[in-house]
């Protein structure tokens, strides 16, 4: 009954949140019933998951070859489907018969909704209609992504449609990437960035047309630029924007944007058959993968798309079914094992869209990001444990933090819906009836009613949007969160007492990066270390490890590591590690010998410079330290005060924040190491809370970081020695609950 205690539990907490009642009317409204073919219950099914587990521990040696196998001679409509041309496969999509009424729309609108199932071309299509038309002539014809990896595939698929070579008149940017020419005429890029160019340029002048793709995803980045755009276009009549999405929210969005038209593509979905589980799984992974097996080994040809939450899990999964495929034989049919998740390169991801061998079947294991954002071809089965990874801001770490947490009713019929695009399918829910009526949240909270909004803050700040509480949210944000958020700037000096924008603020919100990050950066130009820091924010901004630790060869790579280890911990470690690259020559023979991942180590040098250049912009000079890398713990502790931890008598560690227990990370340098206090740049969920880069520091750098977050504990060290005095520090943060006179003078501005 794990499953079932752990949806009740989150089912409660969120239950509390504020933006709950608002989820339940929303839903109410948009009864996904209509879009859905009415789902099939089997209620006779027997549990589905436990077939295979029996099939495979009576011995019986290797699986009779199934009957379809014998009979299927290539694959149908799939194989039809993909030896097409591009202009028939263009001209098939649902899409295309809206042609004309979409650019005559444009024309004549300012502001269109465009609602279409998933995979009917809005994506691909529409942005190549207004350039092939020449409604785009004056300017660029921009799409946002709430995703990396979908502004990327999408791009390569657009170029390859329209027949140039990525990054000429099809580009996307991304963070740190940029792929587009000045020929550029189509750009995908994520929500974030084009927030970025709005910073720089509120008026978007390089744009014609502005396409705000997947809004129903509801990132923070899009929910802003919801908000800003409309200005943009008061002040750029000549301007379109074009906001797309999946579900049901077309009138909820029409009604925001000033009552604008709704252009809907008619959709072709088959219908789905939804079996439950007859009692809920107490491992959800095995579930998932013994399920997989079993459609493989006994359903009709057709490939499989697997929810899963991240890329552990995924990666893991891909492992066990592949050893379970070999432990088969070459008696069962081919089965494709392809992984899709944020941070996988895009050559690898792109693959996901090839079509399986004939006779065999493809297993597509993604996270959420297949939901809607990629479309895949010839899915016939979903299995759905019901489970997303989602980040949430934790008031008791004082920070946002990825929880894996149970899906929504609407996501749960939009993963169901990926079965029934190319055929009648079968979506496996590795859940109960009950749990999915009762325990399920009928739709998903955006973003910016539970993440923190710090980041969010500074940029509008930036634009000089002083009054948050009036800006044009479509669902405003919890005025808590946002007081939290103004209470971090104004901890990290990017606010003054006024709740204004401070000189280091206004560039702090120019580095495309956490402001805790970004401040660390620009106050070792003040302490002389910047050379070093900038090694170090790059390295942990451009990829998640350099470290290469491959299970057969695990000890020798952390021994290797660990020839980097530093003493004062893992940003110096870093630093290490950098160095080490460089004074080789950036060689790739030197990576494989030290278990680092060369790619990887060329992407933070490509961020490292393009910091840089920021830094130029701000005449903030390039300086070293040379030995004295004290300094550079110095810095980080000026952004990273918050994420402080002091050493447990008992075990672990415990925040000084909010003195919530927490432990260091085994691959971390300073393990089992006796640093009393240290700083950490996150926290890492997995059967405890840890800390993940950590540095040892002193406690006195704090208060001087942040005086006016931690104070020098007062009378009640009286009779301690002055050293032992300033280690006595406690945050001052609750200067704001019981004084309430900046939170309240940050009120009554906004009011
Ligand atoms: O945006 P929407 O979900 O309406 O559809 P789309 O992403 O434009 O996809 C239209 C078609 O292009 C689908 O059949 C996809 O499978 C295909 N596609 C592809 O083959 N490769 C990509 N990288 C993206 C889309
Ligand atoms: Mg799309």
């Amino acid at each position: 009954a794990m499953q079932g205690d752990v949806l009740a539990k989150e089912r409660r907490d969120l239950r509390q949140q504020d933006a709950k009642d608002k989820a339940d009317k929303e839903a109410a409204k948009t009864d996904l019933g209509q879009e859905w073919n009415d789902p099939m219950v089997a209620p006779n099914e027997r549990r589905f998951a436990s077939d295979l587990r029996q099939r495979q521990g009576n011995g019986t040696g290797a699986m009779e070859v199934p009957e379809w196998k014998k009979i299927q001679s290539g694959r149908g409509e799939l194989g039809k489907r993909t030896s097409l041309s591009i202009k028939e496969q263009r001209e098939s999509l649902p899409a295309f018969k809206m042609r004309k009424q979409f650019l005559d729309a444009v024309r004549q609108y300012q502001l269109l909704i465009v609602v279409g199932d998933t995979g009917s071309g809005k994506t691909t299509q529409l942005t190549q209609y207004l350039a092939e038309d020449g409604l785009a002539n004056n300017g660029m014809i921009g799409c946002t992504q709430p995703r990396r990896v979908a502004a990327m595939s999408v791009a390569q698929r657009v170029s390859d449609e329209v027949g140039c070579r990525l990054g000429e008149e099809v580009g996307y940017t991304i963070r740190f990437e940029d792929k587009t020419s000045s020929n550029t005429k189509i750009k995908y890029m994520t929500d974030g960035i084009m927030q970025r160019e709005i910073l720089l340029d509120p008026e978007l002048n390089k744009y014609s047309v502005i396409m705000l793709d997947e809004a129903h995803e509801r990132t923070i980045a899009t929910d802003v630029l919801f908000g800003l755009l409309k200005k943009t276009l008061k002040k750029r009549p000549d301007m379109k924007l074009i906001v797309t999405s999946a579900t049901l929210d077309a009138e909820k969005f029409s009604t925001y944007f000033n009552e604008c038209p709704i252009l809907s593509i008619p959709g072709r979905t088959f219908p789905v058959e939804i079996m439950y589980s007859r009692e809920p799984e107490s491992d959800y992974l095995d579930a998932a993968l013994t399920t997989v097996m079993q459609i493989h080994l006994t359903e009709k040809p057709g490939d499989i798309l697997l929810f899963l939450t991240g890329k552990e899990e995924i990666d893991t999964s891909c492992e066990i079914l592949y050893e379970r495929m070999k432990a088969l034989g070459p008696a069962v049919p081919e089965m494709v094992i392809l992984p899709i998740y944020g941070a996988l390169p895009s050559e690898t991801a792109s693959r996901i869209f090839e079509p399986p061998p004939p006779g065999g079947r493809k297993v597509v294991i993604a996270t959420n990001i297949a939901e809607t954002s990629i479309t895949i071809d010839g899915i016939y089965f979903v299995v759905d444990p019901g489970f997303v990874k989602q980040t949430a801001y934790d008031a008791k770490l004082g920070m946002d933090r990825l929880q894996v947490t149970p899906i929504s009713q609407a996501q749960a019929k939009q993963r169901a819906g990926r079965a029934g695009r190319t055929g009648p399918g079968k979506c496996f829910r590795l859940y109960t009836e009950t749990a999915f009526q009762s325990e399920m949240l009928p739709t998903t909270i955006p973003e910016i009613q539970r993440q923190n909004l710090s980041n969010t803050i500074l940029m509008l700040k930036a634009m000089g949007i002083n009054d948050l509480l009036g800006f044009d949210f479509m669902d405003p944000p919890p005025t808590n969160t946002m007081l939290t958020a103004l209470e971090e700037l104004y901890a990290l000096s990017a606010l003054d007492d006024e709740g204004l924008l401070t000189r280091l603020g206004r560039r702090m919100a120019d580095f495309p990066m956490d402001p805790a990050l970004a401040k660390s950066l620009i106050m070792s130009v003040e302490l002389g270390c910047s050379d070093e820091m900038l090694s170090i924010v790059a390295m942990i901004s451009a990829v998640q490890t350099v470290f290469h630790r491959p299970k057969d060869k695990q000890q020798q790579a952390d021994q290797k590591k660990a020839r980097f280890h530093d003493p004062a911990g893992d940003h110096l470690t870093l630093l290490n590690v950098y160095n080490g690259w460089k004074n080789a020559g950036r060689n790739d023979a030197w990576c494989f010998e030290n278990f680092i991942q060369p790619r990887n180590m060329k992407r933070a040098e490509d961020v490292r410079k393009q910091l840089v250049q920021i830094l130029e912009r701000h005449r903030l000079r390039v300086v070293s330290c040379g030995r004295d890398t004290l300094r550079v713990r110095q810095a980080l502790c000026s952004g990273f005060f918050r994420n402080s931890a002091r050493k447990d008598p008992q075990e672990g560690y415990k925040t000084l924040v909010e003195g919530t227990p927490v432990y260091m990370h085994p691959a971390s340098a300073l393990f089992g190491k006796a640093a009393e206090h240290v700083i950490y740049h996150s926290l890492v969920e997995t059967t405890r809370e840890y800390m993940h880069n950590v540095t040892a520091i002193e406690p006195k750098w704090l208060v001087e970081a942040a005086p006016t977050f931690f104070k020098v504990a007062g009378k009640d060290g009286m009779g301690m020695s002055k050293r032992k005095k300033a280690e006595r520090i406690q945050p001052l943060h609750n200067r704001f609950a019981n004084e309430d006179d900046w939170r309240l003078s940050a009120q009554k501005r906004q009011g």
